[in-house]
């Protein structure tokens, strides 16, 4: 019998300090997150330098966490994983040279995982049936991409952002309408209060690349009805522009997305990053998936935004692989999907 590979994964990209031990990457032994947002709130927004500092104060406390919650020591663990890519430099490093100090330290493998396979690898927790090929929309706070997973970490990408993530969109928006940060929960609980046919927000069309997003149009024309609204004096309904705008952006990934499974081929897709766990988006998806006889995959909220979970689960699948990253491992803050 095959022996068991558990991972120590560690993720400081953002603003969340997270570790957990994943077994054979798909089992969850414990999952820590320190949240830094109720400290950026003040800000309006992630500051990298306190971010940096905050995870350099909490990621030897929740790294211990971590191994108790799963009952191991270090003696137990096969494989550090740790994020190196993409995300704020000054934050990656501290998950980095932590990792690196403990791999070092305890003569344990190290193997660097990108934060964006992480998040497809979330997937890959919940639903131990879902092997490649399969089509993933991955939406989270800094990049929008459809992706077609054709292997275990062996990625295309057929789409993207042109401008603004689906997220900053979502984070710009709810800041407009003063719901502060981080704004996609927000409008997302906003929104179900309010009646989405109520604007007429546009939808991006990119001439030649059917699959790429722009939501900076979108952002401008929320901006613009706001300001317009101001100076005639009319009231805001805020419910409904939140309804309207998140309409806009669901129905922009929605239509691309089965576009792209259509013409690939793909009879599975699953979601990832933060957007993932957006209300709207899930039901538009569930619905469009049924009539068209596909299998749709997402994580649950908590495995959507970032955690440390995602990213043992993608170090499995890379450690197996063979990929082996030594002590010269540093954060690469624009590193490219599908890069080593
Ligand atoms: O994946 P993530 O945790 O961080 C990045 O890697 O960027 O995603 C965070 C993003 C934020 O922009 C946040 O506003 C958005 O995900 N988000 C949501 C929802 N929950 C989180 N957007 C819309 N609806 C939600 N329910
Ligand atoms: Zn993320």
């Amino acid at each position: 019998m095959n022996k068991d590979i558990t991972i120590l994964a560690i993720e400081t990209s953002c603003d969340e300090t997270a570790a957990a031990v994943v077994r054979n990457g798909r089992t969850v032994l414990s999952n820590v997150i320190s949240s830094q947002i109720a400290l950026h709130t003040l800000y309006g927004g992630v500051v990298p330098e306190i971010a940096s500092r905050k995870h350099i104060e909490k990621i030897n406390v929740v790294i211990e966490e971590a191994l108790a919650k799963a009952n191991v020591t270090l003696e137990d663990i096969d494989v550090i994983g740790v994020t190196y890519g993409p995300g704020l430099v000054g934050a990656l490093l501290v998950g980095v040279a932590e990792a690196k100090a403990i791999s070092y330290a305890s003569k344990i493998p190290l193997v660097g995982v990108h934060h964006i396979e992480g998040h497809v690898s979330a997937n890959y927790i919940e639903h131990k049936e879902l092997e490649p090929p399969f089509l993933c929309l991955i939406v989270s706070g800094g990049h929008t991409h459809l992706v077609i997973v054709k292997d275990y970490g062996e990625y295309e990408i057929i789409g993207r952002t042109r401008d603004d993530a689906a997220g900053e969109a979502f984070d710009k928006v709810a800041r407009a309408i003063g719901l502060g940060y981080p704004g996609g929960p927000k409008v997302d609980k906003l929104a179900k209060e309010g009646d989405k046919h109520a604007i007429a927000f546009p939808r991006a069309h990119i001439a030649d690349a059917p699959y790429d997003f722009s939501f900076s149009g979108l952002k401008s024309a929320v901006l613009n009805y706001l300001n317009s609204c101001e100076m005639k004096k009319e009231e805001v309904n805020r419910a409904d522009v939140a309804a309207s705008f998140q309409e806009a952006v669901v129905d922009a990934l929605v239509i691309k997305t089965m576009a792209a499974a259509k013409d690939y081929h793909l009879d599975k897709i699953a979601l990832a990053g933060g957007v993932a766990s957006n209300s709207a988006l899930r039901e538009a998806m569930s619905n469009a998936c049924e009539l068209s006889g596909m299998k749709l995959y997402y994580p649950s909220p908590i495995l959507c935004t970032d955690n440390g979970a995602m990213i043992g689960a993608a170090a499995y699948y890379e450690y197996l692989k063979g990929t082996r990253h030594g002590l010269d491992l540093n954060a690469v803050p624009n590193l490219r999907i599908g890069e080593r």
